[in-house]
């Protein structure tokens, strides 16, 4: 589905207020936060329809949902209460978390009910941008807005003026503003590139304004919760430095352009010139690129001291280690799709073509031949074990391949990282690359590796990692 032209046109020239970011909004306490899964009525489609409200449903009434910002190596208690007509249950995802807290209904932990609640208690090892979203029928509660922000600070984090959260999605709407329910569960977009939406926010705003201060460092923490949309993005006037990926610190790179897949994140650093009045971001499309988020100078907020800040030095973790002898190497083999070449699959061991698996049981993706599910393990690594997935993506989509529990490091012939200590959590691959996702299976339990376009993942996209 295409961007509408109404969106393009209006995008530029309109007046919003300025809309500021909680940065500390929930604090550091010790206490249980308490997270409401509920319908709600939000102005997210406000900008074309005044007074419109759209029907959500969020965490806490709002979507994005609360901004839950910790230390690093803090413990999280957060309560989940359901309002919802559906069961459901909360990922935290990029976080190395204790299995049984992953939130992954069905395989973790059954589905929290209507008016039932649900203690997730885990600890917070890595600092960095990660979000949290529902994990039960996710490619509809979270195209309904069930996700929120999660950030963990450290004390060498860079000093800067502004630390703002965007958190980018496009939501699939009719001419009233509100979700198109019927198009849940369109077997079209479960084989195609997944739910593509029609109207873009951030931070639940269409093209909102943040105000900066003069001469400052301005950190843009860039998610995408986007069920299936991968976003190319431009930021125009600025050439913003990259200091991570998924959480994950990079050696600093420059680029105005970045691309994020779903559930990917880039953080990036931009040191405001002296005399701009402002910049904008905007997504790349084949016509006239589409203004998203505008940032312009405020006098009245006073002056940063971004002249005083050092260049930007994170820690570096290590490169990955050579695979000897004893690495686990676990080759997985995607097919299937629209135009692909997977002509049958086996369900609950029975080998059945691609036309009845996609007519009768909705599945259309397979690794290895087997349509994926969460009883389908597709290895089992012993503790403290270098696990290689080997990942063919033998289709005709993009893939944003998704491990639980785990960061890896990435290594494809077609398209080699800048930095090969750098970690991810969410590799976007192309059609017909070949990746080595490689990781220290440091963390028991059953882990899930699924492809986070959403519909993908629910065609049968995603398997199951065992570390014992
Ligand atoms: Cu972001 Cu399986 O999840
Ligand atoms: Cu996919």
């Amino acid at each position: 589905m295409q961007l509408t032209r109404r969106q393009f046109t209006k995008a530029l020239g309109t007046t919003m207020g300025c809309a500021a970011i909680p940065t500390k909004a929930w604090g550091y306490t010790p206490k249980a936060l308490n997270l409401t899964a509920s319908k709600s009525t939000n102005p997210i489609f406000i900008k074309e329809k005044p007074g419109a409200l759209t029907n959500l449903w969020t965490f806490n009434q709002k979507s994005p949902g609360p901004m839950l910002r910790f230390n690093v190596g803090a413990r999280v208690k957060v309560n989940l209460h359901n309002k919802l007509p559906q069961p459901t249950s909360v990922h935290w995802h990029g976080i190395r978390l204790k299995n049984s807290m992953d939130g992954v209904t069905g395989l973790t932990q059954s589905g929290v009910e209507n008016g039932e609640s649900y203690l997730y208690d885990f600890e917070l090892p890595d600092a960095g941008t990660y979000w949290y979203h529902s994990h039960n029928k996710a490619w509809e509660q979270v195209a309904r807005g069930l996700y929120g922000p999660l950030i963990v600070d450290a004390s060498n984090d860079p000093k800067v003026d502004h630390d703002i959260v965007l958190l980018i999605d496009d939501w699939q709407l009719d001419n009233k503003g509100q979700i198109r329910e019927n198009s849940f569960g369109s077997l079209h977009d479960w084989a195609h590139a997944g739910r593509l939406g029609n109207w873009i926010t951030v931070n639940g705003k269409s093209n909102p304004l943040y105000s900066l201060k003069v001469n400052s460092r301005i950190r843009l923490r860039l998610i995408n919760p986007a069920n299936a949309r991968i976003f190319n993005l431009n930021f125009t006037e600025v050439t913003p430095k990259i200091i991570s990926l998924d959480g994950y610190p990079v050696t600093p790179f420059e680029s105005a352009t970045l691309t994020l897949g779903p559930a990917q994140r880039v953080d990036l650093i931009i040191d405001l010139p002296e005399n701009l009045p402002m910049f904008r971001l905007e997504i790349v499309t084949n016509t006239n690129p589409l203004t998203v988020a505008r940032f312009a100078l405020d006098p009245n907020l006073g002056r940063g001291d971004r002249a005083l800040n050092p260049e930007i030095i994170l820690p570096k973790g290590p490169n990955p280690p050579e695979a000897g002898p004893t690495a686990l190497r676990v080759p997985i083999h995607m097919q299937g799709g629209a135009m692909g070449n997977l002509k049958s699959a086996k369900l609950n061991g029975q080998m059945i073509s691609l036309r009845e698996l996609a007519q009768k049981h909705r599945k259309v993706w397979a690794f290895n031949g087997r349509v994926g599910g969460y009883d389908y393990i597709l290895a089992k690594a012993n503790l403290g074990r270098l696990v290689i997935l080997d990942v063919q993506n033998d289709t005709r989509w993009s893939h944003a391949m998704h491990l639980h529990g785990h960061h890896f490091w990435v290594k494809s012939k077609s398209n080699p990282v800048e930095d090969s200590s750098s970690k991810r959590d969410t590799y976007l691959m192309k059609p017909n690359e070949n990746a080595e996702l490689i990781f220290v299976a440091d963390n028991p339990g059953l882990w899930l590796f699924h492809c986070h376009m959403l519909e993908h993942h629910a065609g049968g996209m995603g398997a199951v990692l065992e570390v014992v």
